[in-house]
């Protein structure tokens, strides 16, 4: 059988399981300064020199620039989105969280040229009922999408298990952002939508390698980019919003989450 062009070698995927254990312990690192008080910026600033600390190099800084579409670098080391920002919040000095806020911190680091990409919504202090529950389903949704992964499944069911599993609560599933095939890129084939998307779907092989990374609204799905920064996604309703993020690997039996707190203990 010929390879396909999207299925990793023992040899990258040995490299991608150490990307991903430095994302995962950036990511703890970077959860652990998550209190009322804290600048966003105070977390980018933690998350830029751990990872240089361990030979890594954050792959968000200056990333995405296009200039035919006018969309700037994106200007620091790692995405900060609290409450109604939906993903790839910037860090700011004079952005300060608050009891109450929740926040996804989302860090990629490139280490020895491949990436691992990871991130998780923390709960600011003492928050509404309401915030807990979204954080909480949120999490089922990227477990549960994961479980369907393994070989001959399709891509579809990831996004088709989420979409149910938010709907039964009234969430809306964020269709615009999706998960990624990773390795020496930060996004390559195949993406990965989160919601019951139409047209044609991969079948799943050992080997190939891309994150799970739903975002729940707690109201409308639909999401407004911000036309200064060219970057922060929001909600259209200004409601919360949550994240998880995992890189999952295919296996002969099933799944492997390179990025699983379980392999940094
Ligand atoms: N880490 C995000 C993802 O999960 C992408 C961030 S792109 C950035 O795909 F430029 F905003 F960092
Ligand atoms: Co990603
Ligand atoms: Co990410």
């Amino acid at each position: 059988m010929s390879k396909h062009p999207i299925v990793k070698s023992a040899a990258e995927i040995d490299a991608m399981r150490e990307a991903c254990k430095l994302a995962a312990r950036t990511l703890r690192m970077a959860g652990e300064l998550v209190k009322p008080g804290i600048a966003t910026e105070a977390i980018n600033e933690a998350v830029h020199q751990y990872t240089i600390d361990h030979g890594a190099v954050p792959a968000p800084l200056n990333y995405g620039e296009d200039r035919d579409r006018g969309i700037p670098p994106f200007p620091k080391s790692v995405c900060t989105s609290v409450n109604e920002v939906i993903c790839h919040g910037i860090p700011r000095a004079d952005e300060v969280l608050e009891d109450g806020d929740i926040i996804n911190i989302d860090v990629t680091c490139i280490l020895d040229g491949f990436h691992g990409d990871t991130s998780r919504t923390f709960l600011v202090g003492e928050v509404s009922p309401e915030a807990k529950q979204l954080v909480e389903v949120t999490w089922d949704c990227m477990l549960k999408g994961i479980e369907t992964i393994k070989p001959k499944s399709r891509v579809r069911d990831i996004g088709t298990t989420i979409q149910q599993y938010a709907e039964r609560f009234g969430y809306g599933v964020v269709r615009e952002y999706v998960g990624h095939g990773i390795g020496r890129s930060f996004h390559e084939a195949p993406q990965i939508p989160h919601w019951r998307s139409p047209g044609p779907t991969l079948r799943l092989r050992p080997g190939m390698i891309f994150t799970v990374e739903p975002m729940i609204n707690l109201g409308t799905h639909e999401t407004i980019l911000d036309p200064d920064d060219g970057w922060t996604v929001r909600t259209q309703d200004g409601k919360l919003s949550a994240q998880f993020e995992h890189t999952v690997l295919v296996t002969e039996s099933g799944h492997d989450i390179l990025t699983d707190w379980k392999y940094i203990e």
